[in-house]
């Protein structure tokens, strides 16, 4: 059984989505649909409170990507495994994601956003492991910044394993 050592707890990842949720409130226009775009699976979980954290009208998308083989390592291609149900052009958008790693990720899915032609494009990530950084992503709403381990929890896998816990926990053998 692995061990899991409590990284960021349940408590501080709440607080610091509601100041996110209170920024994003501040930066958009009043009345205006923001479409918050879940990059699935891992932020599904930082989505749903973050969505509950902003007083703008939310709009709830998904899109699918996978950029992890097996394992913990990255295989550094992106495929995309669910497109968006509707058109974005014209529209506020937010990226949520749970953690930028090396980029890879966001690099992509920011050049397919920005062929949809969205009024504004904005990301969102929970966690951001800068030592990892590959190629330069600018995430405009980060909560954290983490060392280069490999964490669990609130939304993140390994290997499908651990997305429902409460916690952001590092993974120990
Ligand atoms: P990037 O393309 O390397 O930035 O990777 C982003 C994706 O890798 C995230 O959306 C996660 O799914 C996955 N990932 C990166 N680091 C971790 C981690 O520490 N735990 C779980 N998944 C991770």
């Amino acid at each position: 059984m692995p061990t899991f050592r409590v990284l960021l707890s349940s408590e501080q990842i709440q607080k610091r989505v509601e100041e996110l949720g209170a920024t994003i409130d501040r930066d958009y226009p009043a009345g205006e649909p923001v479409y918050l775009i879940g990059v699935l699976k891992g932020a599904f979980m930082f989505l749903a409170d973050l969505a509950r954290a902003t007083k703008v009208p939310a709009r709830i998308e998904f899109i699918g990507i996978s950029s992890y083989g097996k394992g913990t390592t990255t295989s550094g291609q992106v495929r995309l495994t669910k497109d968006l149900d509707v058109p974005i052009e014209g529209c506020h958008v937010i990226l949520v994601e749970d953690i930028l790693d090396t980029g890879l990720t966001l690099t992509y899915l920011v050049q397919l956003m920005k062929q949809r032609r969205p009024k504004s494009l904005r990301i969102a990530a929970l966690l951001d492991k800068p030592d990892r950084r590959k190629v330069e992503v600018h995430a405009d709403y980060v909560g954290f910044q983490i060392p280069d381990e490999f964490v669990v929890g609130y939304g993140l896998d390994c290997v499908e394993d651990y997305r429902n816990l409460k916690d952001v926990c590092v993974l120990e053998a």
